[in-house]
């Protein structure tokens, strides 16, 4: 059952995503399967391990708003042990589609639930604004 990080901070530009894609891929390089989780639209840690946007067809977003398996969306990166769950753009509309959801807090809570058991560790990337 995989420990959940999350590296969040209300300030842009603080080095949340340097650190959760260091720390993951640390975690990968100590032979723990880590899951890195890239919520934040920016999508800056999706290019930081290795994926170009213009390939990613399903993300995170997907998962929030058409509740596809987050198994579905897992990509594997070039490290091994280390896969990631990709963002997109449209990640900054999901909160607003969201707002009528009963249990919109918990929504990313069970999306990673159901893979939580593959890994040693889930690292997530969050956008400023995510609180
Ligand atoms: N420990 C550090 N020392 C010096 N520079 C750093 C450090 N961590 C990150 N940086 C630099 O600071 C800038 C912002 O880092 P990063 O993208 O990780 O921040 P962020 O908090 O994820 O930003 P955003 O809020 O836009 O998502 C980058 O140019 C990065 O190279
Ligand atoms: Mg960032």
């Amino acid at each position: 059952m995989a420990k959940i990080i999350g590296v969040a901070n209300q300030k842009g530009g603080v080095g949340k995503t340097t650190t959760a894609i260091n720390l993951a891929a640390s975690f990968a390089v100590l032979e723990y399967r880590t899951l890195l989780v890239d919520a934040d639209p920016q999508a800056n840690s999706t290019t930081g391990v290795g994926f170009d946007l213009q390939n990613i067809t399903q993300s995170l977003y997907d998962c929030m708003a058409n509740q596809t398996p987050a198994q579905n969306v897992i990509l594997k990166s070039d490290i091994p042990n280390l896969d990631l769950i990709p963002s997109h753009i449209d990640l900054v509309g999901a909160e607003i589609e969201m707002i009528n959801y009963p249990n919109r807090e918990t929504v990313l809570k069970e999306i990673l639930g159901a893979v939580q058991d593959q890994y040693d560790f889930i690292v997530i990337d969050c956008s400023p604004s995510w609180d």
